[in-house]
C-alpha cells in the first residue's frame, strides 16, 4: 500500500508551478484522434488519467512518441481501429470522448461504458442525445456504446443542452468536427478547458466560433492537418494550492497561471480573507490563518467550480462563524465529510447542502481518500492539521495531481509518499 504521511500545523512558504490542465488534457489526446498527421502537444500534466488515454490510443494503432516530460507526439495517421479496449475505457472518465473522435473521423464507434470518480449518477444521456441528432445510430449493451453514422458520415445539427455539461459540451464539438454542415449548440459549457479544446481543434484545421460563450457554432471539415498545442494551466490545481494556504496559512506564489480563469475561485477566497495579488501569469496568496466563513454554491463555469469544493470547504473548517456549502453539480459529493470529521471536523450535510460550525484546529487522522478532489482536500486537510496524518488510496489524487508531494514540499509541508507491503508505516520512504 502507498500513502501520504504528513505532519501537518507549519504555515506554507515559497513557489509552486502549475501544470497543464488535467481536464484539457483528457479532451485534447482523444480528439488528437480527429487529425491526419502529427499533433505535438506540449505542457501535457503528467498524471495517471492521461498516461491511461494514451495507452488506450496507443493499443488502437496510434503512434506515441514522447518528446520531452510534458511533450508528446500523438499520430493517428494510421488508426487500424474504430475499437477501444473496454477494460481500460472503465477506468476512467474521459475515454468516452473517444466516442466524438471516432465518430467524427470515421464514422464509427465501439467502446466500453467510461469510469472515473464516483460521484453519484452520471448520465450520458446528453452526449447520446447529441450524436443521434448529428445522424448516428446508438446502441448500449453489456457495457459497450456501439455508434455508427448513418451514410457514413455525421450530418450537422441544431443541439440544446438540457443541462450545461462540459463532457456533453467537449465530445459534441468533437464529433462535429468533422461532421458535414454546421452544428450548433445551445446552453454550451463556457469553461476555459471547452475553450483550450475548440483552440486546438482550430489550429489543427476544425471552424468553431463560439467556445467559452453558451453558443457554440461548428462548421464540419473533410479533413484535419497536424501541428503544435500547448495545454493551458490546471486551474483545479492552482485552486488546491490556494485552499492549503488558506487552511494552513503562509505566502505562497503559485506561476503559470491564467488569473482570470481563477477568477470564480479567488473571488471566494478573498471574501474568506485571503490576500490574492495578481501578476500576469501569476498570483501571490498570503493567510495569516484566520478566515471569515462564508456560503458557497457549486455551479458551472463562471461559477464556483464543483472540483473545488471539498478543498475549500476543508479551508472553512477553522473559518469563524458557520459556513454553508451548496453542491448543486453533483448528487454525492460530501463523502469525504466523514474523513474530516475523523480530523475533528464540525460538519453537517443534509442532501446537496453542507453547515460547517468552526472548530479551533484539526487534528491528524488515518483517512482514505474516495476520489479525486476529495483526495485533495484530505492532503491539505493534513497539512493543516496539528500532528499526523496518513492518506490512504492515494491512486485517486494520482489521477490528476502532478508531483503533489514534491510540490508541497518544495512551499514547506512535511510530507511524504510511503510504501508499506504490509501496511504498516515502518518500511522506505519512496
Ligand atoms: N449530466 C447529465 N447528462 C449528461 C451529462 C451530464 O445529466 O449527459 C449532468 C451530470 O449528472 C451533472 C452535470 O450534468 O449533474 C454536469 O456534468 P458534466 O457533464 O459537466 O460533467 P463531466 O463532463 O462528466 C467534467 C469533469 C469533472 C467536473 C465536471 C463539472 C472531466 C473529465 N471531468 O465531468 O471533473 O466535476 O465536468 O465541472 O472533464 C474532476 O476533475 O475531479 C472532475 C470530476
Amino acid at each position: 500500500m502507498t500513502k501520504y504521511v504528513i505532519n501537518g500545523g507549519r504555515p506554507l512558504h515559497g513557489e509552486v508551478t502549475i501544470s497543464g490542465a488535467k481536464n484539457a488534457a483528457v479532451a485534447i489526446i482523444p480528439a488528437a484522434l480527429l487529425v491526419n498527421g502529427v499533433c505535438r502537444i506540449e505542457n501535457i500534466p503528467n498524471i495517471s488519467d492521461v498516461s491511461l488515454l494514451l495507452n488506450i490510443l496507443d493499443r488502437m494503432g496510434v503512434k506515441i512518441r514522447t518528446v520531452n516530460s510534458h511533450t508528446v507526439d500523438i499520430d493517428s495517421s494510421n488508426i487500424h481501429s474504430v475499437t477501444a479496449p473496454a477494460e481500460l475505457m472503465r477506468k476512467i472518465r474521459a475515454s468516452y470522448y473517444l466516442i466524438g473522435a471516432l465518430l467524427g473521423r470515421f464514422g464509427r464507434a465501439c467502446v466500453g461504458m467510461p469510469g472515473g470518480c464516483d460521484l453519484g449518477v452520471r448520465p450520458i444521456d446528453q452526449h447520446i442525445k447529441g450524436f443521434v441528432a448529428m445522424g448516428a445510430d446508438v446502441d448500449i449493451r453489456n457495457g459497450v456504446i456501439d455508434a455508427e453514422a448513418r451514410g457514413g458520415r455525421l450530418q450537422g445539427a441544431n443541439v440544446y443542452l438540457d443541462v450545461v455539461s462540459v463532457g456533453a459540451t467537449i465530445n459534441i464539438m468533437i464529433a462535429a468536427s468533422m461532421a458535414e454542415g454546421l452544428t450548433v449548440i445551445d446552453n454550451a459549457a463556457k469553461e476555459p478547458h471547452v475553450v483550450d479544446l475548440a483552440n486546438f481543434l482550430n489550429s489543427m484545421g476544425a471552424d468553431i466560433k463560439g467556445a467559452g460563450t453558451d453558443i457554440i457554432k461548428i462548421r464540419g471539415v473533410s479533413e484535419m492537418k497536424g501541428g503544435f498545442y500547448s495545454i493551458i494551466p490546471d486551474q483545479i490545481e492552482a485552486g488546491t494550492y490556494i485552499a492549503a494556504v488558506a487552511a494552513a496559512g503562509g505566502d505562497v506564489t503559485i506561476k503559470n497561471v491564467i488569473p482570470k480563469h481563477l477568477d470564480p475561485i479567488t473571488s471566494k477566497f478573498r471574501e474568506m480573507g485571503v490576500d490574492i495579488q495578481e501578476g500576469d501569469d501569476y498570483i501571490r496568496v498570503r493567510c495569516d490563518g484566520r478566515l471569515n466563513s462564508v456560503k458557497v454554491k457549486t455551479m458551472p463555469y463562471p461559477g464556483f467550480p464543483t472540483d473545488m469544493q471539498p478543498q475549500i470547504a476543508t479551508a472553512l473548517c477553522t473559518a469563524s462563524g458557520t459556513s454553508l456549502i451548496t453542491e448543486s453539480v453533483w448528487d454525492d459529493r460530501f463523502r469525504y465529510v466523514n474523513e474530516l470529521k475523523r480530523m475533528g471536523a464540525s460538519i453537517q450535510v443534509d442532501g446537496k447542502v453542507a453547515v460547517i460550525e468552526t472548530v479551533d484546529y484539526l487534528t491528524g487522522a488515518q483517512v482514505r481518500a474516495c476520489d479525486l478532489r476529495a483526495g485533495a482536500a484530505l492532503v491539505i486537510a493534513g497539512v493543516a492539521a496539528h500532528g499526523r496524518t496518513e492518506v490512504e488510496n492515494i491512486y485517486h489524487i494520482e489521477r490528476g495531481y502532478e508531483h503533489l508531494v514534491e510540490k508541497f514540499q518544495a512551499i514547506g509541508a512535511d510530507i511524504r509518499r510511503v510504501y508499506t507491503p504490509d501496511g504498516n508505516m515502518t518500511s522506505q520512504a519512496i
